[in-house]
């Protein structure tokens, strides 16, 4: 005889709301306020970003595919035959394609990302396109511990993929231990292909995080959006701007966004003064320069085994190899 489940009381605290509420407070109370980029990327805010990689001032997208289209296949020839490739915060997986095109064997493909729906949706679309890949998919935090799932198959190198500049959003420390996490998981031998923007004028930065368009702006003001809709908070998103701004002295862009009067913030059942002027720091998007980059890759345990970058040297893709 066959039951019906049970239909049970489920005591749910959802944790990972309550994560985002927990990080939110914590950051606003901070003598300078801060929030956690990681948040920007609801769902809205994941195709706001998708915009943003097709404008015109935002040149980083456009050249490290640039970069791939023309390089793909020395970056596979050196990464070798019959990899694992892992991907760090996958998203739509766009750029992962051009590398899976010249890749000899890969043997299987794991994409982590936090957004659950939009990695399942592009792991399939990858396992459609290339039959012969077992593609793994993982949803997690990928800054923070996950299992990189074994595959059917025996691999020989395993290669993290990390594109997009996104280490930039890490301060140098954590950039250094993120780095150096990785080459001990991959082990000796193992590599990372590792996009990183570069150093350069600091309008063209600017101009890269505050498009005339203002989708960067939307981008930013959105996470004040989402802290609304998800901690029943009441920010008006109109009593704050967009800033920002190139930091020389940490080689830097800082988002903000500013208050533009004093006002009390409603979060939940607790409430967050501002004073006219007062920032939020959102994110910092770090620029780097080879030395640097190879500075950094050596303190993690990696060695600099390749290096690629666009005519006007706007970005580096570099495969780094653990000792
Ligand atoms: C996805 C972190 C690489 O820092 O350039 C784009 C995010 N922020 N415009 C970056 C972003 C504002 C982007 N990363």
């Amino acid at each position: 005889m066959t039951r019906e489940p049970a239909a049970l009381d489920l005591h749910d605290f959802e944790p990972e709301r309550e994560r985002f509420r927990a990080d939110v407070i914590q950051g606003l109370r901070r003598p300078r306020k801060e929030l956690p980029c990681k948040y920007f990327y609801d769902e809205r805010g994941s195709k706001l970003f998708e915009r943003i990689c097709g404008l015109e001032e935002y040149y980083p997208t456009r050249t490290e595919i640039a970069i791939l289209e023309s390089h793909a296949g020395e970056m596979a020839a050196r990464i070798g035959p019959r990899p694992l490739l892992v991907e760090y915060g996958s998203g739509s997986s766009t750029k992962t394609r051009l590398l899976l095109d010249h890749l000899e064997e890969p043997i299987a493909y794991v994409p982590v990302d936090i957004s659950r729906e939009h990695l399942l949706e592009s792991a399939s679309l990858i396992s459609d396109r290339y039959p012969e890949l077992e593609v793994l998919p993982v949803c997690a935090d990928f800054t923070g511990h996950f299992e990189v799932p074994e595959p059917g198959a025996p691999y020989e190198r395993r290669v993290g993929y990390f594109p997009g500049s996104t280490l930039g959003n890490f301060e140098a420390a954590a950039a250094r231990e993120f780095l150096a996490g990785i080459a001990e998981a991959g082990g000796p031998g193992s590599g990372l292909l590792l996009g990183a923007d570069l150093d350069k004028d600091p309008e063209v930065l600017e101009a890269a995080y505050d498009d005339a368009d203002g989708v960067t702006a939307e981008f930013n003001l959105n996470l004040l959006r989402r802290i609304n809709e998800e901690l029943d908070a009441d920010f008006r998103l109109d009593r704050f701007r967009h800033r920002a701004v190139y930091d020389a002295k940490q080689t830097r862009v800082e988002m903000h966004l500013v208050s533009v009067e004093a006002q009390t913030v409603r979060i939940g059942d607790e409430t967050v003064e501002f004073e006219r002027d007062e920032s939020i720091h959102t994110e910092s998007s770090h620029k780097y320069t080879l030395e640097g980059l190879a500075a950094l890759a050596g303190d993690a345990g990696f060695a600099v085994e390749g290096v690629w970058t666009d005519p006007a040297r706007l970005f580096s893709v570099q495969l780094l190899a653990a000792v």
